[in-house]
């Protein structure tokens, strides 16, 4: 694999300063948790770390010797910059910054004020930075109650590996009552995943922060192209609060924004760290049982999560801050576009190949109007900006190829902006890919049904209908 500006390689995704004076935390060590903490409250200054780490909510303590009762917690030490720092221009500073310097620099500023919130899936790798910087950390994980066995098992393998106690937060017991009580178990399929969301993860997601001042998270822009292209390593939380109320009052770090996907794997690889058993299903992202589910050849990662929904901004509300004005507009009604103009400016045209005609709006109605053509033709409607068409366009152009040289064409037409809603109401639009098929001899095109992407499965569907 090739590093590039955006894909640090392996040792820089290692990078960070260390004084070899400075003390460390024995994470890895055989020592007892208690041993931690007195290890830790003796911490030079240098390091700022608190003297003590308290749990996210201090209700119920597995072990006394590992969190310490919440009347015996020493008040938070932070470093008194955060009020002045300029997170934008910190941002800035740390763009080009691997993971773990960016590590370092969150957990000394936030010591005991900061955790990891941990889904059980690649983000795994925010642990094992953490462990590496050699200084205390906390992990929390919101247990919606719907995660699969194989995250549960997870979450204990994590625990033990890294000799931690992951902070759990539940879900209300009366929302959830409520909830399920009145509308079922599967709700979110009828009429959409972010009520469920909302009680299951947003609101215990919600509380957990309200007794921090900062907290990290594995999202990365690869992820999402809808939602995550632009997060920056750090900022401050556009959506929620930390401890001392207020929009403001909470800083996310985003340690490994810059990550590409197979370097995360690299790294996890190389340092031979624990990973959900799911990932070898074919999971990639992952999230609750019955909303994630593995992914195709061709398809993103994240079209294996909320896959009933035709949304490409598929957050679920823990990240909301990412979702702008226009999107969150197109969310609320049923389409997966971003923006109202045709797709964004900056975004160059995908499907470029001379084997592939570009339809224009003319010419694709023309096309439809046909009732007898000369060939058989395949379309996709598509979304440059769309990363789901991205992710098939190799597939595509070589469908193409295939196509012409056995008397079938294949076109494109970009279906987003000011097309959208003629697509919608004459082209069977749903979301981005739509793929169809214009048989020789009748008019109306044939929707490709399925959601595998590869060559072979859509020759098959235009063999058994030319
Ligand atoms: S989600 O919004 O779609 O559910 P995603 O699964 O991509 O989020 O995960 C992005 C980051 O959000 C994770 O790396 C983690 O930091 C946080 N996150 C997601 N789910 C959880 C969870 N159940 N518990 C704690 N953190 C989570
Ligand atoms: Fe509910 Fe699905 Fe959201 Fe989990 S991902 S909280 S099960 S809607």
């Amino acid at each position: 694999m090739a590093f590039t500006a955006s894909s640090p390689s392996p040792s820089s995704l290692l990078r960070a300063s260390f004084s070899p004076h400075e003390p460390k935390a024995p994470w890895t060590s055989s020592a007892s948790q208690s041993d931690q903490f007195s290890f830790i409250s003796t911490a030079g200054p240098s390091c700022q770390i608190p003297s003590l780490l308290k749990p996210i909510s201090a209700e119920t303590h597995r072990s006394k010797s590992v969190v310490p009762l919440a009347a015996k917690v020493a008040a938070a030490e932070v470093d008194k910059n955060n009020v002045a720092e300029d997170y934008e221009k910190l941002a800035k500073e740390m763009e080009n910054a691997s993971p773990l310097e960016i590590m370092e620099k969150a957990l000394v500023k936030f010591g005991n004020d900061i955790a990891i919130a941990f889904s059980g899936a690649e983000d795994i790798a925010l642990i094992e930075y953490a462990k590496i910087t050699g200084r205390p950390f906390r992990v929390f994980s919101l247990d919606t109650g719907r995660l699969n066995p194989e995250t549960y098992q997870f979450f204990e393998t994590v625990e033990k590996h890294y000799g931690i106690h992951i902070e759990y937060m539940f879900p209300d017991a009366v929302e959830v009552q409520g909830l399920v009580r009145g509308k079922g178990l599967f709700s979110f399929y009828e009429d959409g995943h972010q009520e469920c969301c909302r009680v299951r993860k947003v609101r215990p997601l919600r509380r957990a922060l309200k007794g921090l001042r900062a907290w990290i998270t594995g999202q990365r822009k690869d992820q999402s192209p809808g939602t995550r292209a632009e997060i920056p390593v750090v900022q401050l939380d556009p959506s929620f609060e930390g401890i001392d109320g207020g929009i403001g009052s909470l800083v996310k770090w985003n340690p490994v924004a810059n990550v590409e996907g197979p370097d995360i794997w690299n790294f996890l690889q190389v340092m031979n760290v624990p990973v959900n058993p799911l990932h070898s299903q074919g999971y990639v992202s992952i999230g609750c049982e019955p909303c994630t589910r593995p992914v195709l050849p061709g398809q993103h990662e994240r079209e294996g999560r909320w896959w009933w929904e035709d949304a490409e901004a598929k957050e679920c509300g823990l990240h909301k801050g990412n979702i702008k004005k226009e999107e969150a507009l197109h969310l609320n009604g049923n389409g997966n576009e971003i923006s109202a103009t045709n797709g964004s400016a900056n975004v160059p045209d995908i499907f470029n190949s001379k084997t592939l005609v570009s339809l224009s709006r003319t010419g694709i109605e023309n096309l439809t109007r046909l009732e007898n053509r000369s060939e058989p033709w395949l379309v996709v409607l598509y979304a440059p900006w769309c990363r789901f068409c991205q992710a098939m366009e190799g597939s595509y152009i070589e469908l193409a190829e295939n196509l012409a040289g056995t008397g079938g064409k294949a076109g494109k037409f970009r279906a987003d902006g000011e097309h959208k809603t003629y697509a919608q109401q004459e082209l069977q639009l749903g979301s981005f890919p739509t793929i169809l098929f214009y048989p020789k001899h009748a008019s109306k095109p044939i929707k490709y049904p399925s959601e595998k992407r590869d060559v072979a499965t859509l020759l098959a569907f235009v063999n058994a209908l030319r």
